[in-house]
């Protein structure tokens, strides 16, 4: 029998990533409950703890070792604490980009159009930093979330947001008119992790093994 230690894995609670993470995980053959009201609970036949919680709140959870790993968007990771982080692996699902969208029927004509504009987003330092490489100055409002609603309540001219299916912005009279970055789901550890040789450390390399043979598999 194995020892108490477990690896901790932060997944996010509900949204896109949630059921998909989940998927891969009970692909590898470990089997949990499924009761997702349950913010902890730990899998029956593999050392593993899950952690439910705001796939916003992931990459700090794990720079700070609450979890030693999370399954997050490459967009949450390099908008929060990138360099704290390092990704173990590209999962590959939940594909989506971080795109530029305007009203329906304002004209756009390129990426200058939003020089000394207001854009709406919860990506800022994402935006922030294309903006500049791409020599724009425009003026970028941090929203936490209903970015899409910010252009009709006056509150900017354009907005910077993820789009999967792009459902949310034709509901919402908006246009996608300049994708600007694309992100997928990846496995992080803190930085180091993976060569301390610990107990945990351990427990990931047999997980990723199969987690490896999981997407081979889909591949
Ligand atoms: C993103 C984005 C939109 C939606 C777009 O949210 O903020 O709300 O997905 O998807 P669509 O193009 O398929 O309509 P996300 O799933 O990251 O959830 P969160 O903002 O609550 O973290
Ligand atoms: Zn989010
Ligand atoms: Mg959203």
């Amino acid at each position: 029998m194995e020892g108490t230690e477990r690896l901790r894995l932060a997944v996010q609670k509900t949204g896109r990533l949630s059921e998909k993470s989940l998927e891969i995980i009970a692909g590898c053959g470990i089997s949990f409950g499924s009761d997702s009201r349950l913010l902890k609970e730990h899998a029956r036949n593999f050392p593993l703890e899950f952690l439910f919680v705001r796939d916003d709140d992931i990459p700090a959870y794990v720079r700070d070792g609450v979890a030693d790993i999370g399954i997050v968007g490459r967009n949450e990771l390099d908008e929060r604490c990138p360099d704290d982080l390092e990704i173990v692996r590209d999962l590959g699902f939940a594909q989506c980009r971080l795109s530029v969208a305007v009203p329906r029927d304002f004209p756009y004509g390129g990426l200058q159009w939003l020089a000394g504009k207001r854009i709406a987003t919860s990506y800022p330092n994402i935006l922030g930093r294309i903006l500049e490489e791409r020599g724009v100055t425009a003026k970028i409002c941090y929203l936490s979330g209903s970015v899409e609603i910010a252009p009709a309540a006056g509150i900017a001219d354009a907005i910077c947001d993820l789009v999967s299916s792009g459902t949310t912005l034709l509901m919402n009279g908006l246009r996608e008119v300049e994708p600007l970055y694309s992100s997928t789901a990846v496995m992080v550890s803190r930085q180091g992790f993976m060569s301390e040789a610990s107990p945990r450390q351990v427990i990931l390399e047999r997980l990723l093994l199969r987690i490896d043979s999981v997407i081979r598999a889909k591949s």
